[in-house]
């Protein structure tokens, strides 16, 4: 073929953040409403990714494109390809909000790639050069964005590894956008300073954040429980709170959530920024807990829900 196609989605992830870092599990959802779609063809010179997420090429900022270079590299060197690939990347999901932008990018690069190359690519091949080009991005990431922006449904992670979520509950969310831009590496950073500040209730708020991604596997395998996955929400929202990754944009949206009738409020991804996601009651009060997001600071509104995953 003359063009590779590759193609992933946004993430939330509804369970087990900063938990997942030192080993507990942690849940989440790709958001099949906010892609991120690639197109891979051979060029003479040197490899180059053009995206509308990067910004105008004459403006932007040097080293913005560093990650998707890094997947374009990492997947080159795989495959054995030679001479330089030109990538473009059109994509829908907002950078930096914890929506998993940079792994739903080099995931679709990847795969347009294996594509462009006509070799079949495993699960396991594509998160390893994804993670290649995510360590660019966060260091010393879990691989739950890796993991989750490549997912077809739910996911439970943990140290590496990810296997499909059985979703019976039907749940409605919806996430709003703080519209700060939250650094997931300098929020990893904070909860290991608070650990070494506050070893014992550092660590029992980690386990216990393990523990409710455990509790939530099981609620989701049964056809009720919204009501109980609001509660840990709250409670999960409290202890990443406490472990000082929330901040008052998150706060006000979360107490807007909640107050105009969200079952559950809580932050998602790194925190210090990003996203809230708030589950409903039912999906006839999506409009009335929109409108009070919007009015609390929302700058942006996803809606998903799990039917699109069940059997
Ligand atoms: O901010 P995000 O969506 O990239 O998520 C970060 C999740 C953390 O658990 C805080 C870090 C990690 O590497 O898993």
């Amino acid at each position: 073929p003359s063009a590779g196609h590759g193609r992933a989605h946004a993430k939330v992830i509804l369970f087990g953040e900063h938990a997942v870092v030192y080993g507990y599990p942690a849940i989440a959802v790709p958001l099949h409403g906010l892609s991120v779609y690639a197109q891979a063809a051979w060029t003479s010179g040197p490899s180059r990714v053009d995206s509308s997420y990067l910004g105008d090429p004459a403006t932007r900022r040097p080293g913005a494109d560093a990650i998707p270079l890094t997947a374009v590299a990492a997947a080159r060197a795989h495959f054995g390809l030679e001479p330089g690939i030109a990538v473009d990347v059109d994509s829908a999901v907002p950078p930096g909000r914890g929506l998993g932008s940079s792994a739903a990018t080099s995931t679709a690069i990847v795969r347009a790639i294996a594509d462009l190359a006509g070799v079949p690519l495993g699960e396991e091949l594509c998160f390893e050069l994804v993670q290649h080009a995510e360590r660019v991005a966060h260091g010393t990431p879990s691989g739950l964005d890796a993991r989750a922006t490549a997912a077809e449904g739910p996911i439970r992670f943990q140290s590496g590894s990810a296997h499909r979520l059985g979703v019976r509950t039907t749940a409605h969310f919806l996430v709003a956008d703080t519209g700060v831009h939250g650094n997931t590496r300098s929020a990893v950073a904070d909860v290991r300073a608070h650990l070494t500040a506050h070893p014992q209730q550092g660590r029992a708020a980690l386990e216990r954040l393990g523990a409710i991604s455990g509790q939530v596997e099981q609620v989701f395998g049964g056809a009720d429980g919204v009501t109980q996955l609001g509660d840990l929400m709250n409670e999960a929202q409290e202890l990443l709170a406490g472990l000082g990754v929330s901040s008052k944009e998150i706060d006000r949206l979360a107490t807007a959530g909640l107050a105009a009738g969200g079952l559950g409020a809580k932050l998602s991804g790194g925190g210090q920024g990003g996203c809230v996601v708030v589950l409903l009651p039912g999906e006839e009060a999506s409009a009335t807990v929109e409108q009070a997001l919007r009015e609390a600071g929302a700058a942006g509104i996803y809606r998903f829900d799990t039917r699109m995953f069940q059997p």
